[in-house]
């Protein structure tokens, strides 16, 4: 039997101290052999374990590198990533996952590279996608309902990724509805989301996610969204493991989406939305192309409509598709 990487670095986490050669050969059913093939493997790839006879072995320092062993080590969902496909270069992973759901893949497959060569924003707008950095991740959902609400699964994938992003940072990441993740006003994360469906049938849904993670300075980002971009690393000066990140963020949409399928829309989750949404009680312009207006953002409705009260007392809901709010005062 192959042992899995990832299992070693699940068990070696999990245990945060020592755990002997014998506790690993147990749970996992193999020789010793075969687990110290296995943990010198990982120290090549730049683990830093701790061998101590009598004692067994303790993870000290988990390099950022991304491989399928590091992503799935990091899963503590069900469904979400369970079918898991890592490239370290790939074209488009929405593409990838959607060519994935066509064949016949499981409801959350997730697709990761560590480097996109055609990433795609939203608009028709290109994703730059450099490698060493940022995530690039696709989920593949199977959804069991109508086409018009799949929209508002890209609200469950923004405040699971704000949350995640808020954990590990420790520092409270912002929504500029619907979907843009900011950290002290600036974006770090942008999502994508695709159907392929029948008028009353869904044959799949891809979310796909960039976050900025390890972008050393601005220079990093394309000139036009340089004063409007940020990393993670940027705002806190510190460094991240994107796969902890990756496992968070699953983790919280997994959570979430299946609070969502309970009563098909947002009216469990749109309490936890409004806590991460910037524009909640401030102006915003909201450009819709049948005519501009402002008003005051008072939350999203149970469907993600952005609730706005109009200067003149009337309360407009704005729906995202081709609409989009602008804070009067810059990006956000
Ligand atoms: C936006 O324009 O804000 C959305 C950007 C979405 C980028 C992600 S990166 C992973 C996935 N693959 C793509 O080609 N795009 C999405």
């Amino acid at each position: 039997m192959k042992t899995d990487k990832s299992d070693i670095l699940y068990m070696l986490r999990d245990a945060k101290d020592y755990v002997s050669g014998q506790q690993l050969c147990e749970r996992l059913g193999v020789s010793r052999t075969a687990v110290w093939k296995v943990i010198n493997q990982l120290k090549a790839e730049g683990y830093q374990i701790e061998s101590v006879t009598n004692k067994g072995y303790r993870l000290t320092e988990s390099p950022d590198i991304l491989s399928k062993s590091e992503i799935s080590s990091r899963l503590k969902t069900e469904w979400a990533g369970r079918e898991l496909y890592y490239f370290d270069e790939t074209g488009s992973t929405n593409i990838d996952a959607k060519h994935y759901a066509e064949d016949g893949s499981k409801h959350g497959t997730v697709v990761v590279a560590d480097m996109q060569t055609s990433g795609r924003g939203r608009r028709g707008r290109m994703w730059q996608s450099p490698s060493g950095s940022a995530i690039y991740m696709t989920i593949a959902l199977k959804p069991d309902f109508l086409p018009e609400k799949a929209s508002m699964l890209t609200l469950v994938m923004a405040l699971s990724v704000a949350k995640a992003v808020s954990d590990i940072t420790g520092i409270k990441a912002g929504i500029k509805w619907p979907n843009d993740i900011t950290l002290n006003g600036k974006k770090i994360c942008g999502i994508l989301t695709e159907m392929d469906a029948e008028q009353d049938y869904i044959r799949h849904v891809v979310i796909g996610v960039g976050i900025n993670v390890n972008n050393a300075s601005p220079e990093e980002f394309p000139e036009e969204i340089r004063q409007k971009a940020t990393s993670l690393k940027i705002e806190s000066g510190r460094q991240y493991n994107r796969a902890e990140l990756i496992g968070s963020a699953l983790f919280n949409f997994e959570k979430n989406y299946d609070t969502f399928v309970r009563k098909l829309d947002l009216s469990e989750l749109m309490e936890a939305y409004d806590e991460y949404l910037l524009n909640i009680n401030a102006s915003v312009r909201v450009l819709d192309p049948k005519g501009e207006f402002d008003g005051v953002a008072k939350g999203i409705n149970e469907y993600g409509e952005l609730i706005v009260e109009k200067e003149d007392g009337r309360t407009v809901l704005v729906y995202a598709g081709e609409v989009s709010v602008r804070g009067l005062y810059g990006y956000v």
